[in-house]
């Protein structure tokens, strides 16, 4: 299996992402009915984000957590994706890359979790 090497792996990455998350019931519910995403804008916004991540391009600028905060996310949700997110980097990647790009994802959704705890943002208490 190869690393993530360049753009074209990290759409793969993507996309193979975003399907799996379409298909799981409970993300599935937060992106396609409650946020109604557009995905044909989400995804090429997405593929950005992990580019420069991955490759520091600089081809995301933005402030992904204020995106998060109004939505009906629970404690469990970021453990869902960060499992789901693993297991997609996993089926198709193999290296230092694909090994930093789920250490990023669980650092930035602790993150994010931590702040939407102590901004009481999550859905339930717990
Ligand atoms: C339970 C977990 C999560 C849910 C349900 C979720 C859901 C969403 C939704 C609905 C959007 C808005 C999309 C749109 O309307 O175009 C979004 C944007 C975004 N999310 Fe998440 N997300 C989650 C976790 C994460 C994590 C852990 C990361 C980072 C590793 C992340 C990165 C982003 C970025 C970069 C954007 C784009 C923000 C922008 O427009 O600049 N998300 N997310």
């Amino acid at each position: 299996m190869q690393d993530i090497r360049n753009d074209n792996d990290i759409e793969t990455l993507v996309h193979a992402f975003y399907d799996r998350v379409q298909e799981h019931e409970r993300l599935g519910y937060i992106f396609n009915d409650v946020a109604e995403v557009d995905w044909d804008k989400h995804l090429p916004n997405m593929v950005n984000f992990w580019s420069n991540v991955l490759f520091r391009t600089q081809r995301y600028e933005g402030r992904p957590y204020r995106q998060h905060v109004s939505l009906p996310i629970e404690k469990m949700d970021f453990e869902r994706w960060y499992k789901l997110f693993v297991d997609t980097v996993d089926q198709h990647f193999e290296g230092e890359k694909a090994e930093y790009a789920k250490e990023m994802a669980g650092k930035i959704a602790s993150s994010f979790s931590v702040r939407m705890e102590m901004d009481g943002e999550f859905e339930n208490n717990q």
